[in-house]
This record gives C-alpha cells, sequence and structure tokens, in this order.
C-alpha cells in the first residue's frame, strides 16, 4: 500500500521551462524552514489536522452513533458548504460502490443513501425533499461556524418539515459542529439534540478526517479506521525535514516554485479515475481558499487550482494545457489497480480503428492514456507529475487527504499567507446579511448604500 510521487516531468531535464537542478537543490534549505514554521505552529496547537488520526475518542464517538443509526434511515442528508460538504463528497464518490443513490438497499447492504446538499439552489432542495421518506431520513447538519447562512437556511427549512411531518427532531437531525460555540452547539444544548464536535483547532477546508467526513463515511459503511490509518502512514512519510523525502513537502515547493520562478501559476489536478473525480473539487477547494490571499507585499497572490479529469479532459480542457498559455503545472492521479476491470473484446480484427483495443483492457486504456498525456505534456514543455495510488481505498483516500493538506500548510508558508484563515468572503457575507435584514449587520448595511448602483448605459 503505498502513494508515490513522481516529478521527473517537473525537472528541467525533462521538460523545457521545467524546475533547473540547481534550482531545486537551493529550494532544500528553504524546506527546511518551511518544515519548521509547520512543526512550530503544530506544537502551539494550532494545526489540529495533523492529531486527528490519533484521536480514538472522535473515531469511537462516530462509530458509536453510526452503529445506533443502523438500519434506522433509508435517507442520510448532509446539509453544509465548503469544507463542510466537499470531504463528504469526495468520500462518497471515491469509496462507494459507483450509483450508491441508485443501488437497491439489498445491494447497499442495508445501508442508506448518501446525498450532500452544498447550494441552496430551490430547485435541488424541493426535488429531493419532495422524495424522501421523512420518517426514515437523517440529516447531518454540518458547520464548524455553526452559523453558515446557506447552511442554516437549509436547517430552518428542514425543521419545518419535520414539525409539518410531527417527527421528534432528536430522531432525524445530528450536528456537526464546534464544541463550544455557534447557534447549532447552543440549539443542541437547548433541545438536547445529537451533535458531534470538530475540534477548534481544525478549519473547514481541513476537516474531511473529523466527523465532517466520517460521520457521512460511516453511516453508508466506510471504514472510517482505514481513513484514519492511511492519514498517519502518511504524517510519518511527511516528518522528514529533508526536501527529497518528504512527499507533502516536495508538491509545495513544486508548485511553489512553478509559480514564482517559472510563471506556472495554474495548478491543474486531473485524477485518471471516476472514484477520485470530486477529490479534483475538494483540493481546488483547499488551494484556493487558503492560498489566494494578500500577500506580505499588500499584493493579492496565490496560485489558481483546475479541476480535469482523466481521459474525459483529453477531448476538452488538454487542448489548452498543451498549446495554450504555457503558465499551468498538471498533477496526474493514477490508480495503479483498478478495482474492477473490462476486457475490450477482438470482435473485429479487419477493422483497424478497432482491432488494436481487442484484447487490452479499460483500465490498460485509461492508464495508457495517462502515460502518453504526460508524456505528450513533457513533449510541449509543460511540467507536470504523477501521484500514484495503489488503489482506491480508505487507507489510501487518508493519506491523499493528509498529503494535500500538509502541502498546502507548507506552500501558505512558502506564499507568505496564512492558509488557515479566508479573510476575501467576509465582505460579501456581510452584504448578504445586509440585505436580509440581519440585526448586526447596520455597518454593512451602510456600506452596501454606499456602493455605485448598476449604471443604465452600461445594460441593455
Ligand atoms: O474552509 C472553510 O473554512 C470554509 O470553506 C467553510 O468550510 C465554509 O465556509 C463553511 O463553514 P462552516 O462549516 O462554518 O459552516
Amino acid at each position: 500500500m503505498a502513494i508515490r510521487l513522481d516529478y521527473s516531468n517537473m525537472m528541467a531535464a525533462a521538460v523545457g521551462g521545467g524546475v533547473a537542478e540547481g534550482m531545486w537543490a537551493d529550494a532544500g534549505s528553504r524546506f527546511t524552514e518551511v518544515h519548521a514554521a509547520a512543526a512550530a505552529q503544530h506544537a502551539d496547537g494550532v494545526l489540529g489536522f495533523l492529531d486527528l488520526p490519533d484521536d480514538r475518542e472522535m473515531l469511537a464517538a462516530v462509530q458509536g452513533f453510526a452503529a445506533r443509526a443502523r438500519g434506522r434511515y433509508d435517507d442520510v442528508v448532509v446539509l453544509g458548504i465548503g469544507g463542510s460538504a466537499l470531504g463528504p463528497i469526495a468520500l462518497r464518490t471515491a469509496l462507494c460502490a459507483p450509483g450508491w443513490n441508485d443501488l437497491a438497499a439489498s445491494e447497499r447492504g442495508g445501508r442508506p443513501r448518501l446525498h450532500v446538499l452544498d447550494n441552496v439552489d430551490p430547485r435541488t432542495i424541493h426535488a429531493l425533499l419532495a422524495r424522501l421518506t421523512l420518517s426514515r431520513t437523517l440529516f447531518v447538519v454540518t458547520s464548524k461556524s455553526g452559523g453558515t447562512a446557506e447552511t442554516m437556511a437549509q436547517f430552518l427549512v428542514v425543521l419545518g418539515r419535520l414539525r409539518t411531518a410531527s417527527l421528534p427532531p432528536r430522531e432525524h437531525l445530528v450536528f456537526v459542529t464546534d464544541p463550544e460555540n455557534g447557534a447549532l452547539r447552543a440549539l443542541a444544548r437547548r433541545d438536547d439534540l445529537p451533535a458531534l464536535e470538530i475540534a477548534p483547532n481544525v478549519g473547514g477546508r481541513y476537516s474531511v478526517l473529523t466527523p465532517v467526513g466520517l460521520l457521512p463515511a460511516a453511516l453508508v459503511g466506510i471504514d472510517c479506521a482505514a481513513l484514519l490509518e492511511g492519514a498517519a502512514d502518511m504524517r510519518t512519510r511527511c516528518a522528514p525535514s529533508q526536501l527529497a523525502r518528504n512527499p507533502a513537502g516536495t508538491y509545495a515547493l513544486l508548485q511553489w516554485l512553478a509559480d514564482r520562478q517559472l510563471g506556472k501559476g495554474i495548478h491543474v489536478f486531473m485524477p485518471y479515475s471516476d472514484a477520485l473525480r470530486d477529490m479534483a473539487d475538494w483540493f481546488v477547494q483547499l488551494w484556493a481558499e487558503s492560498l489566494g490571499k494578500v500577500g506580505s507585499d499588500g499584493a493579492g497572490t496565490g496560485p489558481t487550482p483546475l479541476a480535469a479529469l482523466g481521459v474525459t479532459d483529453q477531448h476538452s480542457q488538454v487542448q489548452l494545457f498543451m498549446e495554450g498559455p504555457a503558465n499551468k503545472t498538471v498533477t496526474l492521479v493514477a490508480v495503479a489497480k483498478g478495482q474492477q476491470d473490462v476486457t475490450i473484446p477482438a470482435l473485429e480484427p479487419d477493422i483497424p480503428e478497432l482491432a488494436y483495443l481487442g484484447g487490452h483492457t479499460l483500465h490498460e486504456l485509461l492508464d495508457v492514456e495517462r502515460r502518453a498525456t504526460a508524456g505528450a505534456l513533457a513533449r510541449r514543455g509543460r511540467p507536470n507529475m504523477t501521484l500514484t495510488l495503489d488503489t482506491v481505498d480508505a487507507w489510501h483516500l487518508g493519506g491523499l487527504f493528509m498529503m494535500l493538506e500538509l502541502a498546502t500548510i507548507y506552500a501558505g508558508s512558502l506564499y507568505e499567507v496564512n492558509p488557515l484563515n479566508q479573510p476575501g468572503v467576509e465582505l460579501g457575507k456581510q452584504f448578504t446579511y445586509a440585505m436580509l435584514g440581519r440585526a448586526d449587520a447596520g455597518a454593512a448595511r451602510a456600506e452596501w448604500d454606499k456602493l455605485p448602483r448598476p449604471d443604465p448605459r452600461w445594460q441593455l
């Protein structure tokens, strides 16, 4: 079991426009500082996600809740957004059987369907609520802050439906939130509702291995202990301060050098696996919200992550990656061994366009196309690297989450920004509160009222 990183195609030796060996040798000492800074932050209790693999109490709470819920629900609906939704979505896509929600209960081993509502589009919410049997549904309301407008709105809609149906909220709601603060915690205390804790020192987009991801995972039968074991293994692999031995450090340094020294500030994340397609969205949020900040010089800084899917995007975005502006790195994610494979029958030996495919397998085709794309990108002078998972299972997913979270912390240090906050989204939230009349939004209302109004000259 392993996750390997091959960055040969990031280096100038293989790719004109890649990282020169001298540049890479110099990066070693920079990484020693970055590594020390992360260790100091961890010692100060800041990087709580690093401690999650050891949190037996958290695991027991998740498993206990899931065991008590077993057989009681046909549907589990996560209400959450951003870091409170993307982890559960990535886990479901990677580790539940394909088409999970369309399978019969017996094919799901009696486990519930899993839905994640990560938007407030009424069309989606109305459609889902209309087809659920509420008496057989559990709503997992996930919010670290316990007050995010979108999640609270969804929650109120659901609470209204439960009351109308005279269903006891404590049988159909569980909160995942901060242990002390926020409206959800206060409600849980007041109404004696079940609530699991997100450790105070773990922020939204670093929370997939807290009950945010683990509870939905456990409810559908995913092996949460294996997720944490994989994360622990990766944490150990990322302990060394020598760059060449630290996968998260190597990933962060390569991306930062490519951006800062080589003008490649767009970072494509491209799994060659349908199971991992939603990992790309999870990574995009992690990289974007953590690193897109006002830098130490007062200017906007940070790379732009982009999600793609192999092979599908070979017929879409890859044209841009190959011949468009040379401002990107591409991370290809490979799976060494598919869980199922399908042999392509050799049915038409006389038609050249079909004959060469016969006898190969679909996994072979997927993998050959991934290698071909990596080689073609290199040939075009487009730096790329490949992360290979031996297989897609809970252990490898846990490791991948840990590696990319730690890489983000290192990258924050390199870009000299705080990868744990998101001040840029605050103003939009305040304006929303102002327009909806939230009591404490007076100042935002005044600021909103001063903004220029739409000008008829520029409308048509
Ligand atoms: O990564 C983050 O911190 C954010 O994307 C949050 O997850 C998102 O804003 C939702 O916040 P909360 O979990 O407090 O409702």
